[in-house]
Formats: C-alpha cells, structure tokens, sequence
C-alpha cells in the first residue's frame, strides 16, 4: 500500500476488539455445534467436533462460557457505538433505499446504522439469558441447587435464546458479507476514510480524534 493510502486509513476496531471477536466466532462455533447436537437425536453429529457426546456435553458449557464473557466485554466496550441518535429514525425511515443500494437517498448515520444496533441489542440480551439459564440448568455442578420447575423454565429459555442469537448471527454475518470492505476492518482494524464516507459518514465527524495511519 503506498504511503498517500495509508493517511487515508482510519481504525474502527482496536486489537483487542479484534481478537475478542474472533475469539467469540471460533468458540461460538463449538458452542452451537455442540448445543445443537442436543436439540435432536438426529442432530447428533453435530456434536462430532468434541469427539462423543459426552465429551460435547462436557465441553458445551465451557465453550459457552468462553463465548459469552468476551461477548459481553466487547458489549460494554462497543456500548457507546450503539446509542440510538436522532439521525437514526430518518435511516430507519430510508430502509427501502438502504435495501436498494440508492446512496444518494440513504440519511447519513454514524458508527453503526440502526439494523446494527438493533443486532446489538440482541447479542445483550441472549447473552445474558444463554449464560444465566446455561448456569441453572449445568448438571451436575449448579442444577442441584434449583428446583426441577426452576430448571425445566431455564432449558427452555436456553433453547429459544440460542435460536434468537442463531438467527442474529446469520443475519449479522449476512450484513457483514453485503457492505465490502467491513470483514476485512474487523480482521486489520482499519477502513478506509472513503468507506466511512460511504457506509457511516458521521462516523469521521465522531471520532475528529481518530487514528490516523
Ligand atoms: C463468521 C461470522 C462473523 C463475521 C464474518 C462477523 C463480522 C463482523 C464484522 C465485519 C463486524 C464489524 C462491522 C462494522 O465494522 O461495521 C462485526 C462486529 C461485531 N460482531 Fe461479528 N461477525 C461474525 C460472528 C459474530 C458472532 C458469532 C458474534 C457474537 C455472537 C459477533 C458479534 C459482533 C459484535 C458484538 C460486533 C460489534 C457490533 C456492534 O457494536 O454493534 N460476530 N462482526
């Protein structure tokens, strides 16, 4: 990359965000694996990547754990991206020009548009009930001290918050996939100030403070 490129670079994910992240991809990928090999017998060889299912059962919890508490970091560490502001409603309003790709119709927006904020929310909240219902129900180390009707309610929230963060996360994979250019921010930590200008034109407005390379 020549130098004049590099100027035009700005960082949107620190190192730590970054390894967080992929962290959470590469043990949120155990964790659905093994979790789903559970749902049906037919979905057992899901499971396959921990070996037998008892070992998948074993591991399921502590991978799940692994996912969640870096998830729930980078939650407290994007929190400030996330806040709604006014110019958000007027994106929301836009969305058939978001979905048709009419730039010159779409409101500017900041850090995250409002579809990535709702995802936000999302990943808050299942991970919060996934890690809370994942405890009640861990047999044989915390299901003992609740009541059989405490942790029957508990799988089945697991089950259905696992489906919702599922569900998220392709649609948060899709997102990413459709604006070029955001993988490759989230792998280097940099954009550039033209993709800023594209997809989050505020974003440079935000941040007048923000590292220049
Ligand atoms: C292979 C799958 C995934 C890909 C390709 C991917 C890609 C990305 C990219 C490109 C960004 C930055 C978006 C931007 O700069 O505008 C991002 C942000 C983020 N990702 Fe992922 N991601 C994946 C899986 C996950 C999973 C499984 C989780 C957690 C359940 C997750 C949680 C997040 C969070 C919390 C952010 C920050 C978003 C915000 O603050 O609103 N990602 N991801």
């Amino acid at each position: 990359m020549s130098k004049h490129n590099k100027q035009e670079m700005v960082v949107r994910h620190k190192l730590f965000d970054r390894i967080c992240h992929w962290f959470i991809v590469a043990v949120g990928l155990v964790t659905f694996l093994t979790g789903f090999s559970f749902f049906y017998p037919s979905f057992q060889w899901l499971g396959a990547i921990a070996g037998t299912p008892q070992l998948a059962k074993f591991i399921h919890p502590i991978a799940g754990l692994l996912m969640c508490l870096p998830l729930m970091l980078m939650l407290v560490r994007y929190y400030h991206h996330n806040k709604w502001e006014k110019h958000d409603l007027a994106w929301m309003l836009a969305i058939k020009d978001v979905m048709f790709e009419n730039e010159e119709k779409i409101p500017p927006i900041g850090h995250y548009n409002p579809g990535q904020k709702v995802l936000f929310r999302a990943f808050v909240l299942t991970s919060i009930t996934l890690t809370v219902t994942g405890f009640i129900m861990w047999q044989p180390y915390f299901a003992p001290y609740f009541s059989a009707t405490v942790v029957g309610w508990a799988i089945v929230l697991h089950a259905i918050s696992a489906l919702i963060m599922l569900m998220f996360v392709m649609v948060h994979f899709w997102m990413a996939s459709w604006v070029e250019g955001s993988i490759t921010g989230m792998l280097y930590g940099k954009v550039s100030k033209a993709w800023c200008r594209k997809h989050h034109p505020l974003m440079l407005d935000e941040h007048s403070d923000v590292e220049k390379h």
